[in-house]
């Protein structure tokens, strides 16, 4: 696949085929993730890749992570109860995706903040490398509210969320969201 083409072809996918993954695919996947620049080259991601039973019990955590954002959406789409239903039962479901991967951030370089650009730009990557592989994914972070449930259900310490991929074979042709104009400045051409 030319890199052209899969930096315009790639979507967000929200709703998957219960098809499995094979784990060699995934591996291939995260692999590509990161090769991506780092940080000083301190390579400060981690990702977890779930399945099965850890998906099921991730789920629960992320329905209960709709009720957090509930409120703001009420408000923002008050015409719209359509949008809410949509994104309640993404929620719920996150479109029968059969593989979450969590993409983590280390500490930045200042020891103290977290390094969230080199995490971004390896989930940038990923998403890259799935779409090659024949598969979907979305960056969600609007569970997030629950990291410390996450963190908690994967073991995980000392390191920050950045998002969660619902991977799989994509049961949707999304629809191409247009480019926005006027976002590049010229100087000294
Ligand atoms: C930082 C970031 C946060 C996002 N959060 C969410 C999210 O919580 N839920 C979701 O469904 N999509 C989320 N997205 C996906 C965007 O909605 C999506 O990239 C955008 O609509 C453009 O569509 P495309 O990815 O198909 O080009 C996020 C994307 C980024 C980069």
């Amino acid at each position: 696949m030319e890199l052209s083409e899969a930096i315009k072809g790639r979507r967000s996918v929200r709703r998957f085929k219960p098809d499995p993954v094979p784990k060699e695919v995934l591996e291939d996947i995260l692999d590509l993730a990161t090769w991506a620049p780092s940080a000083m080259n301190r390579q400060e991601w981690y990702f977890v890749a779930a399945h099965g039973q850890k998906v099921e019990e991730m789920k629960r955590i992320f329905a209960d992570a709709f009720q957090d954002i509930k409120p703001r959406l009420e408000k923002v789409f008050a015409d719209k109860p359509k949008i809410i239903e949509a994104t309640k039962e993404f929620f719920e479901t996150y479109g029968g995706a059969p593989v979450f991967i969590f993409a983590y951030c280390g500490k930045a370089p200042d020891g103290k903040t977290w390094d969230t650009n080199s995490t971004a730009v390896a989930v940038q990557n990923l998403q890259l490398a799935v779409y090659e592989a024949g598969l979907g994914s979305t960056w969600t972070d609007g569970i997030l509210g629950k990291e410390k449930e996450i963190n908690d259900a994967l073991g995980v310490k000392d390191r920050k969320l950045l998002c969660v991929l619902p991977i799989g074979y994509p049961d949707e042709v999304p629809r191409v969201p247009p480019r926005r104009e006027d976002r590049v400045e010229w100087v000294g051409f």
